[in-house]
């Protein structure tokens, strides 16, 4: 799809769809519509085509409601689409609106067999131009994404082009540069989603290496990726034995952005993701119900992934180093077994209690190596536990963190992303939970409680002093039912939030 900005009058522009924003400005529950909607832009001509539908009363202006008018009184469009963004008292526009509302008219249009639409800037003054310009591309391009890619009677509705267009007088150099960056952002987080996508039986570890590496090449990245054999000289016996049931050997993919005329001795960052391209459970295998979900096991690694590309082409003046640990997890005659104590890269000695605990295990290693190579600051992402499901939902997911600080600049870039995490603590009283009596730790927790926290504590002996910041998405990573602006299926959760905090540091 091609994305642009276009400058022109909005009542000349013609159009297969044009897109108008609307807020809602009423104080109350149900709002007189009459006197209360209000298009989040100035044109005159925009006013008169809309006053009717308006006066009418069947549109509120709601979150990612539409309202579609054919041949519009005065525009040279076909047809005008009017997307609401707020629920009454907010009053404001946001750019998380507008990001919903831009994949909200994508997705209106998709169906529909419309191909091309244009999205009128708004002219609201609080909005800032760039993170505005951003918004609205991210949105279109993300809307875009449709997750049916093996119907053998697919026919393809994705939208050509998505023209945004900014009336005279507005900074288009600021919106330019925000529309730019949004297309990189959505591009990546729909790899992102491409790889999660994917069934098992096609995105093996090996094929996840391949996948990465290819990206790495187009998008200028180093690109290591190792076997089995690496995994035994760097003694990754954590990672190793989930991998060792499966007849698909594992791949550790290492990828690294060093910005122009590095210099050693800043901030590294070292991003490590859970790439476990199918979770059975291993030996303590998983109910059949629901295993085939199974598949998005991989999508933190996915999610580092696609923050790495996105790091290539928006240049952040830091050292980034992605370490993604993949593998599959099956039950066979060579798989591991409850019981079983393997001897971390760390030194660390691990009491296999669930085989079905296996994300925090590969991660273990990831983290350590990512270490060793040189981070100074760490983030990992991971669906790893159902307990986060139980304690977040499917709205927020887990954020981890041993250090204030670097939650902190974390957390200030969820204001850009729009991604929404919640906090959890690994304070030190819930280490109890996983000792064990014959090794240093067990790989879960003594109870039946606190499961998504026992986890980050397991991960947090290897992070150690390294400051660190672990992300559990797995209430988040997957839809089952498709959002007005989102396809049903992989989200992509994480890219963004990843993203910013890796620029954060080099700006
Ligand atoms: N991949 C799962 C976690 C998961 C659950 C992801 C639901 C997405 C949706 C993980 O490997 C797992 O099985 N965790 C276990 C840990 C338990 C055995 C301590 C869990 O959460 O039940
Ligand atoms: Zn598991
Ligand atoms: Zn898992």
């Amino acid at each position: 799809m091609e994305t642009k900005l276009v400058h022109a009058g909005v009542a000349a522009t013609s159009t297969e769809l044009l897109v108008v924003f609307a807020v809602n400005t009423a104080d109350k529950k149900v709002p007189d519509a009459k006197a209360v909607i209000e298009l989040v832009h100035s044109d005159p001509a925009l006013k008169t085509a809309t006053a009717r539908a308006f006066d009418s009363g069947e549109f509120t202006a709601m979150s990612c409601e539409t309202l579609l008018l054919h041949n519009p009184e005065g525009l040279a469009a076909k047809r005008l689409l009017i997307v609401g963004l707020a629920a009454p008292g907010r009053k404001k526009a946001t750019v998380h609106e507008l990001r919903k509302a831009a994949g909200t008219a994508v997705r209106f249009a998709k169906p529909r067999r419309i191909r091309e639409a244009t999205l009128v800037f708004p002219t609201s003054a609080d909005l800032d131009a760039r993170q505005t310009g951003r918004a609205l591309a991210e949105g279109a391009v993300l809307g875009n994404f449709d997750s049916d890619t093996y119907k053998s009677d697919r026919v393809d509705r994705t939208l050509t082009t998505v023209n945004i267009l900014a009336g005279n007088g507005m900074d288009s150099a600021l919106i330019e540069a925000g529309v730019q960056e949004g297309i990189i952002v959505a591009d990546a987080q729909n790899f992102a989603r491409s790889l999660v996508n994917e069934p098992g039986n096609v995105l093996t570890p090996t094929v996840l290496g391949r996948r990465a590496a290819e990206m790495a090449k187009t998008a200028g990245l180093k690109a290591e990726v190792y076997g089995a054999e690496k995994l035994h000289e760097l003694k990754m016996r954590s990672f190793w034995g989930v991998s060792q049931g499966s007849a698909e050997p594992p791949a550790l993919i290492v990828l690294t952005y060093e910005p122009e005329n590095y210099k050693p001795g800043g901030p590294v960052m070292g991003l490590v993701g859970k790439g476990i391209t199918f979770d059975t459970g291993g030996i303590s295998i998983k109910p059949a119900d629901g295993m085939e979900k199974m598949k998005y096991d991989m999508a933190g690694g996915a999610a580092m992934l696609g923050a790495m590309q996105a790091i290539a082409a928006l240049k952040p003046n830091v050292k980034v180093i992605c370490v993604v640990c993949a593998a599959e997890n099956m039950p066979s005659g060579t798989a591991q077994k409850p019981g079983d104590i393997q001897t971390a890269m760390s030194g660390k000695t691990i009491e296999v209690m669930n085989t079905d605990a296996e994300g925090r295990m590969v991660l273990a290693d990831g983290i350590t190596y990512a270490k060793n190579l040189g981070a100074t600051h760490l983030i990992d992402a991971a669906t790893l536990t159902g307990a986060v499901v139980v304690a977040l939902g499917l709205i927020n997911a887990g954020v981890f963190s041993n250090d204030d600080e670097t939650y902190a600049q974390f957390a200030s870039g969820l204001e850009v992303s729009g991604e929404r995490f919640w906090r959890l603590p690994v304070e030190e009283d819930y280490r109890d939970h996983i000792k064990s009596s014959i090794a240093d730790i067990m790989n879960t927790g003594d109870g039946r409680w606190g499961g998504a926290i026992n986890a980050a504590m397991f991960l947090k002996e290897f992070a150690e002093d390294t400051p660190w910041v672990h992300l559990d998405i797995a209430g988040v990573a997957w839809i089952d039912k498709a959002k007005p602006w989102m396809a049903s299926g992989p989200t992509g959760v994480a890219v963004r939030s990843i993203l910013e905090w890796a620029r954060s540091y080099g700006a």
